[in-house]
């Protein structure tokens, strides 16, 4: 474990490393793109867990769900991230090529929204579209299934490459990224989230999936299926 002035470095694997820490006060990383699914400014409260539908708290504008694409500044040309609907032009004009993708619902919440934009610095393989099942959202609030994750980073990295997750909450890039032989960076600043995140991922190596130190990894577990952490390591 390295301790930098504001963040803590931990390596665990040679591929896989994981930053608590403001992601503006650690980027640029050595990657060669972000995937993320950054703070959308709204304080809603999404998803399944303890806490959803908790719309004081959109008032109170939670401090980790601030707007912010000053990211984009330090990030390397390939990008990919969820953005809110009303935040898409702004993320294009900062991008040669925008590419908008869709990830649709398949249970979205009453009067929630059924599709979220992903914008891309660059077009997807097989489709614009991907649909998906958000889950229980145990381990986030704002939790993105794996199978969503996984054809982001299948359709836009090929093997051996690093991914950069600098808004990683429980991690769900980076649980992906070992699955399907990408190295990880991941950046969290909440300290709970990014004990979920060590702890998840931890328990992802512990599996097995091959670590590329020169060899490579395909997929080789069923991405609905994961070494859940034991009760009480859950964030909520
Ligand atoms: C939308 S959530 C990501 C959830 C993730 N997709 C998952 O599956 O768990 C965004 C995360 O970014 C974190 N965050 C917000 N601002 C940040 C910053 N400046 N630097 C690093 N992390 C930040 C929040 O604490 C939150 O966990």
């Amino acid at each position: 474990m390295t301790r930098t002035v504001e963040s803590v470095v931990v390596r665990l694997s040679p591929s896989v490393t994981l930053i608590h820490g403001r992601c503006l006060d650690v980027l640029p990383v050595e990657c060669d793109i972000i995937i993320t699914d950054q703070p959308y400014g709204t304080g809603w409260i999404r998803g399944g867990g303890k806490q959803a539908g908790e719309f004081k708290r959109r008032k109170e504008g939670a401090d980790w769900d601030v707007f912010d694409l000053a990211w984009m500044e330090k990030a390397p040309h390939r990008i990919a991230a969820f953005c809110p609907v009303q935040g898409v032009w702004d993320m294009c004009l900062r991008l040669p090529r925008p590419h908008v993708l869709k990830y649709r619902k398949t249970n979205p919440a009453p009067y929630g929204v059924p599709c979220e934009p992903i914008v891309s610095s660059h077009a997807m393989p097989n489709g614009w579209e991907k649909e998906a099942y958000n889950g229980d959202n145990s381990l986030h609030p704002c939790q993105k299934p794996l199978d969503l994750m996984a054809w982001l980073v299948d359709g836009l990295t090929v093997e051996g490459e690093t991914v950069c997750d600098p808004f990683m909450g429980s991690g769900s890039t980076g649980v992906v990224c070992v699955r399907y032989g990408r190295k990880f960076i991941g950046i969290e600043q909440d300290a709970a989230h990014f004990e979920t995140a060590r702890k998840r991922l931890e328990a992802e190596l512990a599996q097995g999936t091959l670590d590329f130190g020169g060899g490579a990894a395909a997929p080789t577990h069923n991405l609905s299926s994961e070494a859940r952490p034991s009760k009480g390591e859950n964030n909520e």
